[in-house]
């Protein structure tokens, strides 16, 4: 008898949040991370929960983003009720300002179709923002407040998330990282198709029936895997002391972003930036942060620096997600490519892969996130 009843390539938030799904759902889960666990994009982020900021319109990624933001109160819930653990998820909402002629069209647009679509999103003048967060730019000419928006703290997130698997029997080989698939039927003497049989590692291969690739951008180095057309996207970010008073909502112009945290941190981000594997910081990368970051509070470059770091976002050619179960391979499903919003999609993504692997009807229209629409040239058939 095999060991595992599936196999989580990946231990990021991603991957750890559908191996306590599935072990939660009665399988015998094995998560293999290729370093240590949460130290990708899931240490990297920023953990802002906010699907409304960034949608330019009404699409299925925003039907899922908003499907996530509604399963995070339980989600939350459900980690303090396993581990005891306070993810810090905070119901301030993002404030997003504009401070110049093409700010107040992309303002004005986002509120237009939010409103008449019935989503949460409110106006506010110069004065009104700032008698919320006094140490913001005087030089906004006016914000939007998106108030059902949500963050948390990402670091605190997969520490819980870790912990709740580990306590539900999950077992984490970390360091471990997986060289390829191993897929039964491919020597195409098989009348039955592919199926999954397990993985090889750089020490052995480990064996189970269900495999599902989370391993964010470095899915695309595991040889054979198929429809994993993802590339690694650099953001650089930079956290310094907050204010006294503290700035308390998520600040976001169109050209970057500040996270208040709990323990004192502000942390402004962040760069997109197509540079491969690399991810260290430049001095061009930070200084270009600061900019923005100074351009929406000035007050933020008086403040001493704690920390800058730098991750890789994992992005699909068209930029969603690749989530479903593999077109060819019987056993395989995939779970990557969530770009910039996989603290968001966390929850959501654990349920679906839950529910693809008990065979429960998942409720949730999958094909704009197919696997297949990221089917190489050279799938291994
Ligand atoms: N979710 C914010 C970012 O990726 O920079």
């Amino acid at each position: 008898m095999r060991d595992n009843d599936l196999l989580v390539i990946g231990g990021g938030l991603i991957g750890c949040s559908v191996a306590w799904e599935a072990a939660k759902r009665g399988l015998r889960v094995t998560v293999l991370e290729r370093g240590e666990v949460g130290s990708g994009a899931t240490y990297a982020a920023g953990g802002m929960l906010a699907p409304l900021s960034e949608a330019d319109g009404e699409s299925p990624f925003l039907e899922l983003a908003r499907r996530s933001a509604e399963l995070y109160p339980g989600f939350v819930a459900d980690l303090r009720a396993a581990v005891g653990i306070d993810v810090e998820y905070r119901t301030e909402g993002t404030l997003y300002l504009s401070l110049s002629d093409s700010d107040d069209l992309e303002l004005e647009s986002r509120y237009r179709w939010q409103h008449e679509s019935g989503l949460k999103v409110e106006r506010l003048t110069s004065t009104e923002l700032l008698r919320l967060e006094p140490a913001l730019t005087p030089e906004t000419r006016w914000a939007l407040l998106f108030p059902d928006d949500r963050q948390v703290n990402n670091r605190r997130l997969i520490t819980a998330v870790h912990e709740a698997a580990l306590a539900s029997g999950v077992v984490f080989r970390t360091n471990t990282a997986v060289e390829r698939l191993l897929i039964d039927g491919s020597d195409g003497q098989s009348t039955d198709g592919l199926s999954i049989r397990g993985v090889r590692l750089d020490s052995g291969s480990l064996e189970a029936n269900r495999v599902v690739i989370a391993a964010g951008c470095w899915s695309c180095r595991i040889t054979d895997a198929p429809a994993t057309g993802v590339k690694p996207i650099r953001g650089q970010m930079i956290a310094v002391r907050n204010t006294s008073p503290p700035v308390r909502h998520v600040v976001y112009s169109h050209r970057g972003y500040l996270i208040p945290r709990l323990d004192g941190r502000l942390i402004a981000g962040s760069t997109t930036e197509e540079v491969g594997f690399d991810c260290r910081n430049t001095a061009g990368g930070i200084a270009s942060v600061l900019t923005h970051a100074a351009e929406m509070m000035p007050a933020f470059m008086n403040q001493p620096i704690v920390e800058t770091w730098a991750g890789l976002r994992p992005r699909a050619t068209d930029h969603l997600p690749i989530l479903g179960a593999d077109p060819l391979i019987r056993g395989l499903i995939h779970a990557t490519g969530h770009y910039r919003n996989g603290i968001l999609l966390a929850p959501v993504t654990a349920r679906i892969v839950g529910d693809l692997l008990t065979g429960v009807e998942t409720g949730i229209d999958l094909i704009p996130f197919s696997p297949s629409r990221n089917l190489p040239r050279h799938h291994p058939v």
